[in-house]
């Protein structure tokens, strides 16, 4: 029943775009593919893991995740606590392991404390407590932000630079571009997601919406109206644009990650 529950948090719906950009920084630097599956399914199930958690009662309480009940709601809330404490060892497991990998320990631990530092109580869950704290408050852009770097831009954050660590040499003005364009990704994808709490329908997010307003979550359209919230992500988008300059066409997939995620727009 454990290993059911992990399966049905992490397979089905779901946009993989982590995954997806594992393998798009890995491309902008020219990482062979094979090392990359580690890091990629290693995320996704961290990824998975901190949604089971997100969609439990005492956190945000929701009934519907990509298009299916909820883990708590499809099994029970122990199984879905256990299910997602599971899949956050399997991850490093994962990196420690997966045969591509084992021959390159340096890359196995940078990559393992890379997940390691995007999870912790400095990142996506010193964000998710943040955001819990920050219910029916009135905060201002700065801290709102804080936040959504910490609970969502982190791991994606993670995501980008597994993909550069991964590759043989990268050069110090490489990765820190890599990592203004996840700086500007992560806060620009929050903000559509609470953009699409509101406007998406079921069909397109596989989630209730209306959930950040039942709970009174401190959100970029909440706290600053609609359009403010649109005209930041377009300004993001643009961020993400002009740091991913110097990789010309190698970093086409990172551009195309970067404008569906902002504009929901697979072209
Ligand atoms: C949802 O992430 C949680 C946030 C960080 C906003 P995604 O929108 O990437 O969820 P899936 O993986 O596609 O279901
Ligand atoms: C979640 O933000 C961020 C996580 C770390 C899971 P949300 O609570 O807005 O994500 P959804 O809308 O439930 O997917
Ligand atoms: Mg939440
Ligand atoms: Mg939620
Ligand atoms: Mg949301």
């Amino acid at each position: 029943r454990l290993h059911e529950a992990m399966r049905y948090s992490v397979l089905g719906g779901g946009k993989r775009i982590r995954p997806l950009l594992v393998y798009a920084a890995g491309e902008a630097l020219g990482v062979d593919p094979d090392r990359l599956d580690a890091p990629a399914a290693a995320i996704e199930l961290m990824h998975a893991f901190s949604l089971v958690h997100d969609d439990l009662p005492s956190m945000d309480n929701d009934d519907l995740r990509r298009g299916r009940p909820t883990t708590h709601r499809a099994f029970d809330e122990a199984t879905a606590i256990l299910a997602a404490d599971a899949m956050q060892p399997l991850a490093f497991e994962i990196l420690a392991t997966h045969p591509p990998l084992t021959a390159r320990p340096d890359i196995q631990v940078r990559l393992v404390a890379l997940l390691a530092e995007a999870c912790g109580a400095n990142g996506m869950t010193g964000g998710q407590s943040m955001d819990l704290a920050a219910e029916g408050r009135r905060i201002d852009a700065a801290e709102l932000e804080h936040i959504y770097r910490l609970k969502t831009g982190r791991l994606l954050r993670a995501s980008v630079l597994s993909g550069a660590v991964c590759a043989e040499q990268a050069d110090p003005a490489a990765l820190q571009a890599l990592d203004r364009f996840a700086d500007a990704l992560g806060l620009a994808f929050q903000i559509r997601d609470d953009i699409m709490d509101i406007e998406g329908t079921t069909a397109e997010t596989g989630k209730t919406g209306g959930s950040d307003a039942a709970n009174l979550k401190a959100t970029y359209p909440a706290l600053f109206g609609m359009a403010h919230a649109k005209a930041r992500a377009d300004e993001l988008l643009a961020a993400t644009f002009a740091a991913l300059d110097r990789f010309g066409p190698a970093g086409e997939g990172l551009r195309w990650a970067a404008r569906y995620i902002v504009l929901r727009q697979k072209d």
